[in-house]
């Protein structure tokens, strides 16, 4: 007998395995499709969970070879056992993945492992482990996105390495060339660079980080050079290929680099390999992005997309938001999602982390704004800290005082966004941040202060 499911989903990353537990949480049953042998995805299995992990432990091994004698702290000699931390890393990864399935488990929702693809509307066919033909009321595609390739570079995670070679490296490499100046290239060239890899970031723009506003890039870009990580900017990679022990990368112009290892990272695409889309009739934009209307509806009936394998950032908290709200529609409810409040941040020393139009996108628009900008070495933590590099930047209507966006730079700014997205969220103003009270001392009081800034009432400056 052929099983019946209110919904099956078909992927189990952040968009997924949230669409099934919120599905599951309002009354419907629900099945999870994923081949691999965790749940979690590509954020948690090879991604955000596993990257953060090493940011963490390399940042910590950086900071005791710097030297804590500034705090009056002696250390003895510093050395890596790299093994221990890529143990550590990959002990996160396996309790997070395995909180997943508890999660699946509470919520009496079925794991079916194996590859789905869809035969028919509601109809989903899994082949390996858990093959079987299963029926679902609503299908939800949330299958995520794989690296985007460059003619002319074959990965073999060896010496040229995808964002998965490069969280598993077995030693450091001596030279590393990371081409594309985006998250994963600075997140991962940081990484490698801190344990001792002589990294250089090869951009093909004239600016790394190329969706966030451009001060914070020029500034990251600045620090990220102190830190000794080299830039070729407005460099664009045609080839690379392996020679002897190490990579010859080849740029257009005619430059070659040599290094020991290459990591590409200059983008992602929808992974929608062999689920069948084109068979039922399921239509695709010119990236190859599953078209979806404001409801998460394709262009067949009953089958819905989520997250990555869609249009909009590629990051797991849209995709998470994505797949609640997707779940609640099925239970006939009506959530909505305000795209212009998701956050994003870029988990360097110091972290970037913006919510809202950037400056660039305001005056292309020609919207009249107020800036109010404040640095967080006039804020009395993060001397205490240490920490003083960056700063906040509020954009604000200037008729409405509207708040617009938020950029920060800085130690957390990833933490401190939270407030920003939260301000986006309620449509608040910046006199609202203004007259909100903050902790002292604590770092947010750079956001308070750049909402006065944008007032002309800055204090502490
Ligand atoms: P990205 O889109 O962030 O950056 C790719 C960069 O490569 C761009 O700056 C582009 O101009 C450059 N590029 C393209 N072709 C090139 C060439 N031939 N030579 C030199 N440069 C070239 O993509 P990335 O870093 O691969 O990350 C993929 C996605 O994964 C991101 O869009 C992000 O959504 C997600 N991600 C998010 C993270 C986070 O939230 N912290 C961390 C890692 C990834």
């Amino acid at each position: 007998m052929t099983e019946r499911y209110d919904v099956v989903v078909i992927g189990a990353g952040p968009g997924g395995y949230v669409a099934a537990i919120r599905a599951a949480q309002l009354g419907l049953k629900a099945a999870c499709v994923e081949s691999r042998s965790s749940l979690g995805g590509t954020c948690l299995n090879i991604g955000c969970i596993p990257s953060k992990a090493l940011l963490q432990s390399s940042e910590r091994f950086a900071e005791a070879r710097r030297g804590l004698d500034e705090h009056g702290i002696k250390l003895g000699e510093v050395s890596l056992d790299l093994a221990a931390m890529m143990a550590r890393k990959n002990k996160v990864v396996d309790g997070l993945t395995k909180g997943v399935e508890y999660l699946f488990r509470k919520h009496k929702i079925d794991w079916l492992k194996g590859k789905g693809r869809i035969t028919a509307p509601g109809r989903v066919v899994v082949s390996g482990e858990a093959a079987r033909d299963v029926e679902a009321g609503a299908i939800v595609i949330a299958t995520g996105s794989e690296a985007a390739p460059l003619p002319g570079i074959e990965i073999d995670e060896k010496r040229i390495l995808s964002s998965t070679g490069a969280l598993s490296l077995d030693r450091v490499p001596g030279r590393l060339v990371v081409i594309g100046g985006g998250y994963i290239g600075l997140e991962l060239g940081s990484v490698w660079q801190r344990l001792g890899a002589k990294v250089t970031v090869v951009e093909a723009l004239d600016h790394i980080l190329p969706n966030m506003d451009q001060e914070l890039g020029r500034t990251l870009q600045r620090l990220l050079a102190r830190s000794r990580i080299e830039f070729k900017l407005g460099a664009k990679v045609a080839g690379a290929r392996a020679e002897g022990e190490g990579v010859a990368v080849a740029l257009d112009g005619g430059e070659e680099l040599v290094a020991d290892a290459v990591l590409l990272a200059i983008g992602r695409r929808p992974y929608t390999e062999g689920l069948g889309l084109d068979e039922v009739g399921i239509a695709r934009d010119a990236q190859g992005r599953i078209t979806v209307d404001r409801g998460f509806a394709t262009t067949v009936a009953g089958i819905y997309a989520i997250g990555d394998a869609i249009a909009g950032p590629m990051l797991a908290h849209k995709a998470m938001e994505e797949g609640s709200a997707l779940a609640e529609r099925l239970a006939r409810q009506q959530p909505s999602i305000d795209y212009d409040a998701i956050p994003a941040v870029v988990y360097t020393a110091p972290e970037v982390a913006s919510v809202g139009t950037t400056e660039e996108e305001l005056k292309a628009a020609g919207v009249e704004y107020r800036t109010g900008k404040f640095p967080f070495t006039a804020t009395a933590r993060a001397r205490c800290n240490g920490d003083t590099e960056g700063f906040v930047k509020i954009l604000a209507d200037a008729a409405s005082d509207r708040v617009l966006g938020i950029h920060i730079i800085g130690a957390e700014a990833g933490t401190m966004i939270a407030e920003a997205a939260l301000a986006k969220e309620f449509g608040a103003s910046a006199e609202d941040i203004a007259r909100t009270c903050h902790a002292h001392p604590t770092l947010p009081e750079a956001m308070k202060e750049a909402a006065l800034a944008t007032l002309g009432r800055v204090i502490h400056m």
